[in-house]
C-alpha cells in the first residue's frame, strides 16, 4: 500500500533471555498485521495495560516482537472497509490492539474494520487519547451503574485509584454528572488536585480496606467505581449501601477477592464487571458518543491530560511510571500530532 511510507517509527517490544527489550526501531509497511484499515497515528496514551505489555512477567503480551499501545487517534490512510475512508479521524481501541496485534506506539497502525470507532465531532484526536481506554472504561463503569439504578440523589460514590487514568476520568465525569464524589489514593500530596477535579472528600486507601476481619461494616457508599480490585474491592462490597453496586475494572491491588457471601445475600450489593477489552461495537460506539457529550470528565483538557512527545526515553519512562502505580491523571503520546 502506497499510503505508507518504506520506513516508519515504532516502540517494539521484544522477549529477550527472560527480559523484554523496549526500543524504537523502523519497520516497513510489510511488518504491519493484517486488517482493513490503516490509520497513520496521531496521538495514542499510556495505560497500565500498556506497562504490563512491556515488562517480562506482565502477562498480556501475546506475540514477540509487539508494538504496544492499547489505543490510538488518528486518521485513516487506506481502507478496504465499507463506510470507512481514507481522511477519517478515528479511534481503536481494545480487542487485541497492543497485546495481540500491533498497536499505538508507531506512526501508522493497520487494524480490522471492526475495531474502528468514529471520531465523535466534539472530541479532537488529542481529547480521544486524553480520555483512551481508561477514559472509556470509567465511562463503561458508570453506565453501568447507572443503568441498575445509581443516581446523583442516592449519595457518596466511592473512586479508587483516583489519581489513576481510570480512577481520574471516573472522579472528573462522575462530579460533572451532579454525584458526591469520594475519591481514595494512596498519594497524600494529590488531595488538591482531586478536589479541583471535582470530589467532594478524598480517603486514604486503608480506610477503604477498613476491618477485614469483619464480614459487614457500617453501609456507606451509594456506589462505588473500582480499578484496584484485591482487597479494596473486598472493602467496598463490606461497606456499600443496600442493592448499590460496585462496578470493578482492575487489579492494580490485587486479582485475588477475599470475601463473603454476606453483602450480596443480606444487603443485595451488585458486583458489576467491566471489560472494556470485548465489549460489544454498539455500546462501544455509544459510550464514545456520550463520552464526547454528558459523560465528559471536568478538567479533560488542563488537568488530566499529561503530554509527552514521541516514542522515545520519555515514553518508555511513563511505563514504568504507570507500573509503578506513581501516575497521575492520563498520559498523552503525540505521534503523528493533528487535531
Ligand atoms: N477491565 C477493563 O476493561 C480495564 C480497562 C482499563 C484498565 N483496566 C485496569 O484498571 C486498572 C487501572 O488502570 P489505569 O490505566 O487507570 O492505571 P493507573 O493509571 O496506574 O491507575 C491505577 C491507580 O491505582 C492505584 N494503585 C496503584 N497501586 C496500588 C496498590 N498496590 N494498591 C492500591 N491502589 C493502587 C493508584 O492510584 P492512587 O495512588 O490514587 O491510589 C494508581 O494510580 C488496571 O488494573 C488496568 O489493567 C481494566
Amino acid at each position: 500500500m502506497t499510503a505508507v511510507p518504506p520506513r516508519f517509527a515504532a516502540l517494539v517490544a521484544e522477549r529477550r533471555e527472560g527480559d523484554v527489550a523496549v526500543e524504537v526501531r523502523d519497520l516497513a509497511p510489510d511488518d504491519l498485521p493484517p486488517g482493513e484499515v490503516t490509520v497513520r497515528v496521531g496521538w495514542s496514551s499510556v495505560n497500565y495495560k500498556d506497562g504490563l505489555a512491556t515488562t517480562a512477567g506482565g502477562k498480556v503480551a501475546k506475540i514477540s516482537p509487539l508494538v504496544p499501545g492499547v489505543d490510538l487517534a488518528g486518521e485513516v490512510v487506506a481502507s478496504e472497509a465499507d463506510g470507512i475512508a481514507p481522511g477519517d479521524a478515528v479511534i481503536v481501541h481494545g480487542h487485541d490492539l497492543g497485546v495481540a496485534h500491533h498497536g499505538g506506539y508507531a506512526e501508522y497502525a493497520r487494524v480490522p474494520a471492526a475495531w474502528v470507532v468514529p471520531l465523535p465531532a466534539a472530541l479532537t484526536a488529542r481529547q480521544a487519547m486524553a480520555l483512551g481506554t481508561a477514559g472509556f472504561t470509567a465511562g463503561l463503569s458508570v453506565v453501568q451503574l447507572e443503568q441498575r439504578g445509581l443516581a446523583p440523589v442516592d449519595g457518596p460514590v466511592l473512586v479508587t485509584g483516583a489519581t489513576g487514568g481510570v480512577g481520574s476520568t471516573a472522579v472528573g465525569m462522575l462530579a460533572e454528572r451532579g454525584y458526591e464524589v469520594v475519591a481514595s489514593t494512596g498519594k497524600a500530596d494529590a488531595v488538591a488536585w482531586l478536589r479541583d477535579l471535582g470530589a467532594a472528600a478524598v480517603v486514604g486507601r486503608d480506610e477503604v480496606v477498613g476491618d477485614a476481619s469483619r464480614p459487614l461494616g457500617s453501609e456507606r457508599w451509594a456506589g462505588a467505581v473500582d480499578c484496584v480490585g484485591g482487597d479494596t474491592l473486598a472493602g467496598i462490597l463490606r461497606t456499600l449501601r443496600r442493592d448499590a453496586a460496585v462496578a470493578a475494572s482492575g487489579l492494580t491491588g490485587g486479582s485475588a477477592l477475599a470475601t463473603t457471601v454476606f453483602p450480596f445475600i443480606l444487603r443485595g450489593v451488585a458486583l458489576l464487571g467491566v471489560d472494556s477489552v470485548a465489549c460489544p461495537r454498539d455500546v462501544r460506539l455509544e459510550v464514545w458518543r456520550r463520552l464526547a457529550g454528558d459523560l465528559r470528565p471536568r478538567g479533560l483538557d488542563e488537568s488530566i491530560a499529561v503530554e509527552i512527545d514521541g516514542l522515545g526515553d520519555d515514553l518508555r519512562s511513563a511505563l514504568r511510571t504507570v507500573l509503578a502505580g506513581r501516575m497521575r491523571g492520563r498520559t498523552v503520546v503525540r505521534i503523528g500530532g493533528g487535531r
